[in-house]
């Protein structure tokens, strides 16, 4: 049942081209972007005028990696907020605040708190969910499923590219709504979405290149991740799987941070993995980056640079490379992740560990 894998999260890992075609699928009919289920008007989408994304630990990350495009596209204010904090912080909520709901189970008590608060502040919900009829969607006003298929492994994998797919359609579904994107505009958007099963199966070619580097990382103390733009959220992603599976101390920061703290951190030795954005995309970023990590590099640092393809002007300042391909700037994170969770997958197995269920973290987390 692991189709020849040896464990659920590598199979998963492997089927990330696939989850994310299903998640699509259906999705954009006659031109639109539809949603699975709504029971709010096409008016009250319309009438939203500030968005909360609320979810824990990785369907957080996608949150945050939603924000740059829902914003972009929809020019409505976006906030992320960890579901455990929202509810006790008297969160500004009215009829016209969409709160999106991000959860892979359904079931997560953190998250359904924050709908049913969300709900009683009168502000419309709309779930985006990988598992069809939990109680996250039956308690929102609209639903999108991930139809990622079920995940097993406890660290979210294909779960998480399937939560950032969805919400970018919740994102163009607002931008339609609202008319800040022209149909022909949404629809090259969708276009866009539907060519990364193929760049994400690209980038599974990298898995033994970064099994190889699992290996011979194992042994570290920590690992930092850094990222910017839409590669931040990938590196706090990237920490939170290996802290989770290798039970190793991992930070992941804002490359922009690193003079106010975290370059304190760098010593001989200590891997560093550095999410590049595209040198043509955002050129003045990756600029930036570059000479961040030359910094780390001086101080001794052993990098590990995700970068894209042909990104020669990194090639000097990375110990490790590892190739993704070219893709738009705001899907870069469907493909930078995938290194990450196969990075942390190795180190935990060569550690010893049980990759599919780490130490005391259920799948699913019932109690708040
Ligand atoms: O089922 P949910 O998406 O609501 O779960 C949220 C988190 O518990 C989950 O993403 C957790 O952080 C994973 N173990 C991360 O790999």
């Amino acid at each position: 049942e692991k189709g020849g894998h040896e464990y659920f999260m590598l199979k998963e890992i492997d089927e990330q081209p696939e989850a994310l075609a299903n998640t699509l699928r259906g999705h954009f009919e006659a031109g639109r972007i539809i949603l699975d289920e709504q029971r709010i008007s096409d008016q009250d989408l319309r009438d939203v005028d500030k968005v909360f994304v609320v979810a824990c630990g990785s369907a957080y990350h996608s949150g945050l990696v939603a924000k740059y495009a829902i914003e972009h596209w929809t020019r409505l204010p976006v906030e992320v907020e960890l579901a455990s904090e929202f509810r006790y912080r008297d969160p500004v909520l009215d009829r016209d605040t969409l709160v999106v709901a991000v959860s892979q189970s359904g079931e997560t008590a953190d998250t359904l708190e924050a709908v049913r608060h969300a709900r009683e502040q009168k502000a419309r919900v709309l779930a985006v969910c990988n598992t069809n009829g939990a109680q996250i969607p039956r308690e929102s006003d609209a639903v999108l499923y991930t139809h990622a298929g079920p995940e097993i492994g406890v660290a979210s994998t294909k779960a998480f590219l399937a939560q950032i797919a969805a919400n970018y359609l919740v994102g163009l579904a607002l931008a339609q709504a609202r008319g800040t994107k022209y149909p022909d505009e949404v629809a090259r958007e969708f276009a866009e979405l539907e060519a990364m099963p193929a760049a994400v199966q690209k980038v599974l070619s990298t898995v033994d290149q970064v099994r190889d580097l699992g290996r011979r990382i194992a042994d570290s103390k920590a690992v930092l991740f850094l990222g910017r733009h839409v590669g931040f959220p990938v590196a706090l992603e990237g920490a939170l799987k290996l802290k989770e599976l290798a039970y190793m101390h991992a930070e992941g920061f804002a490359a922009g941070e690193l003079k106010h703290g975290p370059i304190a951190l760098v010593e001989e030795g200590l891997p560093i993995v550095v999410v590049m954005p595209s040198p043509k995309g955002r050129a003045v970023l990756h600029s930036k980056l570059v000479s961040n990590i030359s910094e780390i590099q001086a101080r001794g640092a052993r990098t590990i640079v995700i970068a894209e393809e042909g990104d020669e002007a990194v090639r000097p300042f990375a110990d490790e490379l590892i190739e993704i391909p070219a893709v738009p700037t705001l899907l870069q994170p469907l493909v930078s992740t995938v290194p990450l969770q196969v990075l942390a997958a190795e180190i935990a197995r060569t550690r010893g560990y049980d990759v599919d269920k780490p130490r005391n973290l259920a799948k699913s987390v019932t109690v708040e």
